[in-house]
């Protein structure tokens, strides 16, 4: 590394290193070492504003929304469609109706798969997804397939972790309904080519979808570049909340769209002759939301911003490539997952122990890492592995906490190897 490449990244090192007191949770210590929170594909930690507008929330405005006529509910009503704009700005949507709050992103892909899916899909039709999808990208469509007579098709990966374009474009046909892609792979850290596939796909009149779980937290999301009609994203693993995530659809697909849930607020009439639905995207959110949960997510929406994504994306990039590089000095580990373009995640397999011991050791160090399939099953069997170890990092991690990784796998090696 050159002179300006190392002052550069000692830069991102300090800036980054004095954001971790906006995380209460990194302070603490697990069987009594400092915390290394390796986990952040799983979920990330929340910075106080995102606590602290919670708890404003529940102290000082909790009330129901959109139904009261009081200053509370007025008040929380206001702060729940403020959030609605600031998901808006945030993907760069055209339209406020075209953002839906979900669960998360599975609750937002079961949506799509059973209200789009069940009025478009038939016998003989397709549904194309690509062999490192998580489960939520896999099973929703099984369903729907299952009760439609479509079929799920699969796009390969090479043995680095992309995808087979080739095998993309000969599997697209004039049977293809829908095409669903997860943008950053949480086995494997892939940072799929999503634009350029989804051009493919809709210059042929298929719908696409785009699962962003993994990728919001890292770079900058342009719906409208990347041209998708659906896009869907978790609020936890963008440092917002749990139990609170977004569905964007183009606002002509969704208008289409028969209601997923029936209930409260996603009505404009109620008769046992008939009911008539509510406008865009209310239609969409039957019952009670999580109303806490969205307003948490527009706090995090609005720190991720003070930071800035393409700072994030360099900081973590240098973190990616030092954990890569301590990885290769090692004989006895073999990363799952060496995509040329990846986003912050080390998965990997160790000689002779198996990754739910390694998973542990690191915990009495007080790393925390995820061990297991990552609810993405054939991503295992496509590399023939029953489990990986993973490391996942978020802007707030720091080499030294890298560095209490490989000092764990060492450690393990003493003991097990
Ligand atoms: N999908 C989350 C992960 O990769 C839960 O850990």
């Amino acid at each position: 590394m050159n002179a300006g490449a190392l002052v550069s990244r000692s830069t991102l090192a300090q800036e980054f290193a004095a954001r971790r007191v906006d995380f209460p949770i990194l302070a603490r210590e697990v069987h009594g070492k400092p915390l290394a929170y390796l986990d952040n594909a799983a979920t990330a930690q929340k910075p106080r504003a995102v606590i602290d507008a919670v708890r404003r929330y529940y102290e000082s405005q909790n009330s129901n929304i959109h139904r009261g006529v009081h200053t509370l509910s007025e008040e929380a009503t206001t702060a729940y469609e403020r959030a609605r704009d600031q998901v808006r700005d945030f993907l760069h949507a055209a339209d406020r109706r075209e953002i839906v709050f979900v669960r998360g992103t599975t609750e937002a892909i079961n949506l799509v798969a059973q209200s789009w899916g069940s009025e478009h899909l038939g016998p003989g039709d397709e549904v194309l997804v690509s062999t490192m999808e998580h489960h939520a990208n896999i099973v929703p469509w099984q369903l729907v397939c299952e009760r439609t007579g479509a079929r799920l098709r699969v796009i390969p990966i090479d043995d680095d972790g992309d995808v087979d374009l080739e095998a993309f474009e000969r599997l697209l046909c004039e049977r293809t309904r829908l095409f669903a892609i997860v943008q950053v792979s949480n086995a494997l850290g892939t940072v799929n080519p999503v634009a350029e596939m989804v051009a493919r796909a809709r210059a042929r009149g298929i719908v696409t979808l785009v699962d962003g779980a993994q990728a919001v937290p890292h770079m900058q999301v342009d719906v409208r570049a990347l041209g998708c009609d659906f896009y869907a994203f978790s609020g936890h693993k963008l440092f917002g909340p749990t139990g609170i995530g977004v569905l964007y659809g183009r606002a002509e697909l969704l208008d289409a769209m028969p209601p997923y849930q029936g209930g409260g607020d996603m009505i404009r009439m109620v008769s046992f002759e008939k009911s008539l639905w509510n406008d865009l995207p209310y239609k969409f959110e039957a019952g009670t939301p999580n109303i806490a949960g969205t307003i948490g997510l527009g706090a995090a929406l609005e720190y991720v911003a003070g930071i800035g994504l393409d700072s994030i994306g360099a900081w973590e990039a240098e973190l990616l490539e030092y954990a890569t590089a301590r990885a290769h000095e090692r004989g006895d580990l073999r990363l799952i997952g060496t995509a040329r373009h990846k986003a912050s995640v080390l998965s990997f397999v160790m000689d002779r122990i198996h990754p739910h011991d390694l998973g542990t050791i690191l915990d009495r160090e007080g790393v925390a890492i995820r061990t297991g399939h990552h609810c993405a099953m054939p991503v295992m069997e496509r590399y023939g592995v029953p489990a990986t170890a993973r490391a996942s990092f978020a802007f707030y991690n720091t080499f030294a906490e890298i560095d209490a990784l490989f000092a764990g796998l060492d450690k393990a090696r003493q003991l097990l190897g």
